[in-house]
């Protein structure tokens, strides 16, 4: 929430907006899948009331920030980014009310996510010691030692590696599109406004295209062997136009996490790990013994 925060609202004059998107958002995100979910009588329950107020507390500080910035200076954020934007064919600008709506889009699909694929990367390292072993030497080498920057991350080749490898495994099961026109996919007809799911993880573990899909094994994503992957079978950020519009600062994300915690610590499992399977695998409970490198 942090990290989004602070690449959202910057990090001096956004430090109240980032504190209450810390409070606030994991709440909009529990709740509101709920309340997506529920049939309609469910919105008067006082459950929701708490998504309400944690809605219009975050609302009431992203206006706040708006209000208090004028409508040309770019603050080198991506708050600055949305409100400095003009359409592409109009020249307009969007309204405060749409810049807030990306906001809180970005807030909520850009935490949980990463933060998701981060503690299941720290997971599947605990259990494979020897890919830890080359991740700690990989970051040793690269960083001797320096907190690691934005730059590092084309050295740091075989922590993405892990990360590409932590993706397929841990995929969204289900991704859905509208049909706009009439197309044969393969032996169905789809008519336009039929709904069509697909699910990346099935794609990601079809033995048609990775050996050993169940296997946890960073070298399937050398350079050579990605290359002799059929395109669209790896999706874990979606694909075309919709897809997820954070993925490079994900992956960015999770990269740099993963080198300042192996730079300084080993992690060791320690004990049953319980999962909460919604439309992703998510821990409930990932106990770990932290130890300080020697
Ligand atoms: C490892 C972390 C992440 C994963 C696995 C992930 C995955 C996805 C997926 C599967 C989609 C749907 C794509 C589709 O329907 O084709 C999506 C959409 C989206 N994601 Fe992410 N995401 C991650 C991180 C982020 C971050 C960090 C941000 C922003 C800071 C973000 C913002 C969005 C937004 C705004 C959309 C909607 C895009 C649209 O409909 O045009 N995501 N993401």
């Amino acid at each position: 929430m942090t990290n989004v925060g602070e690449a959202l609202f910057g990090t001096e004059l956004g430090e109240e907006a980032i504190r209450e998107a810390r409070r606030s958002i994991p709440l909009v995100i529990r709740l509101g899948m709920y309340r997506v979910l529920s049939p309609g009588w469910v919105e008067k329950l006082p459950v929701n009331r708490r998504f309400d107020q944690a809605t219009a507390r975050m609302t009431a500080v992203v206006h706040e920030l708006m209000a208090g910035r004028d409508a040309d200076t770019d603050h080198g954020d991506l708050l600055s980014t949305l409100l400095l934007a003009r359409d592409a064919e109009t020249g307009e600008r969007m309204t405060r009310e749409q810049v807030h709506d990306e906001v809180m889009t970005l807030l909520t699909a850009g935490t949980e996510t990463t933060a998701l694929i981060l503690a299941w990367a720290c997971h599947e390292l605990g259990h494979h010691p020897g890919v830890a072993e080359r991740v700690r030497a990989e970051v040793d080498e690269v960083l001797g030692g320096r907190p690691v920057t934005f730059d590092d991350l084309p050295a740091l080749a075989y922590t993405g590696q892990v990360v590409s490898e932590v993706l397929r495994m841990y995929s969204l099961w289900i991704l859905m599109r509208r049909t706009e026109q009439e197309l044969d996919l393969g032996p169905v007809r789809l008519r336009p406004g039929d709904e069509v799911v697909f699910s990346p993880l099935a794609l990601h573990t079809d033995p048609r295209y990775w050996d050993h899909p169940e296997v946890f094994d960073p070298d399937r994503w050398t350079t050579e062997r990605v290359r002799s992957l059929p395109p669209g079978v790896f999706i874990p950020f979606g694909n075309g136009i919709r897809q997820c519009i954070g993925h490079l600062f994900a992956r960015a994300e999770v990269v740099i996490g993963l080198a300042t915690i192996f730079a300084r610590w080993r992690l060791e499992p320690a004990g049953p790990v319980r999962v909460r399977y919604t439309t992703i695998a998510c821990p409930r409970g990932l106990p770990m013994t932290v130890r300080p490198r020697d």
